[in-house]
């Protein structure tokens, strides 16, 4: 169940008592718990926010908590952060006692229109992203927009590179608004195309890996970039490239269109990283992939499909 609104952190009570929980346990990002009190009465644990939650470490400092606090088979976690947050929090709650319930409270725009949505959970390994994971979807998913008005300009960017991806997949009317309107009034529409695919397809065997769109080559420079670029502004540059590499292999005509939404959002055009720095992060995609690279490339607004016959020199062309 996801639910789009203002305010809704305060229905966080009247959300978990149908779970009748038998203890709760918050993980929250320590800067967010500071900008937004949460009406909830349970003990704490306070993370740091970012891409630093999503370690071994954190989340062996989740488990420890959930084992201090005994949680036992009907205990609930509550996630309250961004994607990072709730990535590392998620998981904890996928494998502790092989697996508990949590509700998740995404903070950032970025959460609130993906990554909290779709039961992906995930830490890192220093060979790569998002490598430890599970599928575990929360009960509950609390997108509260007021949340969005601390956001850093940055995070702000960051979630709207989603919104022009979400965009592109299925929703060719966000386009224009993105980086114009206030992102809480289309939170709720950028979501329902993730919500959508991932309904039909929830373990992504198919139509899911549609939503990679971006993602390859962004996860790639994400990576190289040491993580100096966010997880949206590496996807604004794979989408830029996605949009490039279309246009010369499958006739996509309305590349100018994105790359216009992306600029207007703010988001980089140049990724300032040689084409080697990223072939190794590529590689190990290309071997999680069983040996072939598979593109997300847009055919039309709206219409986008798998390609695994994108020859190598092209995307080093069209790498931003
Ligand atoms: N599980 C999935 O399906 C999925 C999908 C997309 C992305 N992700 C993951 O999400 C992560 C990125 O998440 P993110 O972009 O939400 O960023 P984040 O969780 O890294 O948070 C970014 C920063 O914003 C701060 N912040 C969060 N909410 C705030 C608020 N309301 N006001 C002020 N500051 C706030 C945090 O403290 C942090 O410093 C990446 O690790 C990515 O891999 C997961
Ligand atoms: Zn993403």
């Amino acid at each position: 169940m996801s639910a789009f609104g203002p305010g809704l952190r305060a229905e966080l009570p009247r959300r978990l008592a149908p779970l009748a929980p038998t203890g709760v346990l918050v993980v929250a990002d320590e800067r967010v718990l500071a900008l937004h009190p949460l009406p909830l009465a349970a003990p704490r644990l306070a993370l740091p926010g970012g891409e630093a939650a999503k370690t071994f470490a954190v989340f062996e400092r989740v488990i420890d908590a959930l084992v201090a606090e005994r949680l036992d088979r009907g205990g609930v976690v509550v996630a309250f952060g961004g994607g990072a947050l709730l990535d590392v929090a998620g998981f904890a709650a996928a494998a502790y006692l092989r697996g508990i319930r949590w509700i998740a409270v995404p903070t950032t725009l970025l959460a609130q229109v993906d990554a909290a949505h779709g039961g992906k959970t995930a830490i890192d390994h220093p060979a790569a992203k998002n490598l430890v994971g599970a599928f575990h979807p929360p009960s509950e998913v609390l997108c509260d927009t007021d949340l969005l008005r601390t956001l850093p300009p940055r995070e702000v960017r960051s979630g709207l590179a989603e919104v022009v991806k979400h965009a592109v997949i299925g929703a060719p009317g966000l386009l224009d608004r993105a980086g114009r309107d206030e992102p809480a009034t289309f939170v709720e529409e950028a979501a329902a195309v993730k919500l959508a695919i991932v309904a039909r397809d929830p373990r992504e065997r198919g139509e899911r890996r549609l939503l990679n769109l971006g993602h390859t080559l962004g996860h790639a420079l994400e990576q190289a970039s040491g993580y100096s670029l966010s997880h949206g502004e590496a996807v604004a540059l794979g989408l830029r490239a996605a949009c490039r590499i279309a246009a010369r292999h499958c006739g996509f005509r309305e590349g100018a269109a994105v790359e216009a939404a992306l600029d207007r959002c703010g988001l980089p055009s140049r990724g300032s990283l040689p084409f080697d720095a990223l072939s190794g992060a590529l590689a190990h995609d290309k071997k999680r992939a069983g040996g072939r690279l598979v593109w997300v490339l847009p055919v039309a607004l709206g219409d986008v499909r798998l390609f695994d016959d994108v020859p190598e020199s092209l995307v080093k062309e069209c790498v931003p």
